[in-house]
């Protein structure tokens, strides 16, 4: 009986002192394993007195249950402390976190602008719905003109479209501000195009305008040029083919030559002296040259982009690699 309680007060302090799962278990090896103190005891019940049996028997019992009990109570607090072993497991993968970032083309827009700003352009805007004013006549394409079926859009009225490129922007400044003008301008365009590899109904231009007393083409295909060395490094080539539009004369478009191919940028040319007409500017006193720059097409170009339509259905596979 003695044995029994000293065996009971023994483990109330050995478990006081237990920290960790493996104690625990050290411990119940010890008081009700196989070999343990408890155990054993069982066996000396054939040794006790007759009457005393009983009782011995159930002091043993409860000396047994209050020892699981407690084993049971200091278990499940181990298993909510930190520091102890805890059920996880160390061999699955961890959680990614995905961080936003730039579209491409807001990617290569802001290069764009950066070359630009360091050229000493300022950056102008202009809105997406634009009048037929500005998007067409101020640049002298009139209503009948044949220009138009190149450019058609989406007429709001009859007066108000989206814009179809960024060349409104030109009249807006001139209209507001008198030479010296070193302009660049991006935005999005619209036109009734049938969407392919490389048509979208959307994309994105930058205009360039410069206008100033002395201003020639050679100005013109310099700065074409230089943007393209930043742009694609130093063996990057531009060539320039005559074209026509009604806003310009001469006018020209321009290809660049990178990673082994010739990509169409977009048109340029000398300001048409009925343009400065509609904005006031004396066309006997100042020239100016003007240039389109189709980022989408920059951005292809760039990073080897076989059809626009990726950049603008959002899937992440292809968005992630930029
Ligand atoms: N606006 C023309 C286009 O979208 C490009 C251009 C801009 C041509 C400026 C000449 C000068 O096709």
């Amino acid at each position: 009986m003695h044995r029994i309680h000293e065996i009971k007060s023994n483990f109330d302090s050995d478990i006081r002192n237990v920290s960790t799962i493996e104690q625990l278990e050290e411990l119940r090896v010890k008081y009700i394993g196989r070999k343990g103190l408890i155990t054993t005891a069982f066996t000396f019940l054939k040794d006790v007195e007759a009457s005393q049996k009983p009782k011995f028997g159930a002091e043993l019992n409860k000396a047994k249950k209050e020892i699981e009990a407690a084993f049971g109570k200091k278990k499940s607090s181990l298993g909510s402390t930190k520091g102890s072993v805890v059920k996880m497991d160390v061999t699955l993968p961890g959680r990614k976190n995905y961080l936003g970032r730039k579209h491409p083309l807001i990617q290569v827009a802001d290069e764009i602008k950066n070359i630009f700003k360091s050229f000493g352009f300022s950056i102008e805007d202009g809105p997406e719905i634009e009048t037929d004013y500005y998007n067409f006549e101020a640049l002298n394409i009139p209503k009948s003109h044949p220009a138009r079926a190149m450019q058609d859009t989406l007429y709001i009225t009859e007066d108000i479209v989206l814009r179809t490129h960024t060349s409104p922007v030109q009249i807006r400044v001139m209209e507001e501000r008198k030479p010296p003008i070193r302009i660049i301008a991006p935005g999005r365009v619209y036109r009734r195009d049938t969407p392919d590899a490389t048509h979208s109904p959307f994309f994105h231009q930058v205009e360039g305008l410069v206008v100033g007393e002395t201003v020639t083409f050679a100005d013109l295909k310099g700065v074409i040029q230089a943007f393209a060395h930043r742009m694609f490094g130093k063996d990057a080539k531009v060539r320039f083919r005559p074209s026509f539009f009604p806003f310009t004369e001469p006018s020209a478009e321009y290809d660049v030559w990178f990673n082994g191919k010739w990509m169409e940028i977009s048109g340029c040319g000398m300001v048409h002296p009925n343009v400065f007409k509609s904005v006031g500017i004396d066309p006997q006193k100042y020239s100016g040259y003007a240039f389109g720059m189709g980022i989408d097409r920059v951005a292809m170009l760039k990073y080897n982009v076989k059809d626009i339509r990726l950049f603008f259905e959002n899937d992440l596979r292809f968005l992630s690699q930029f």
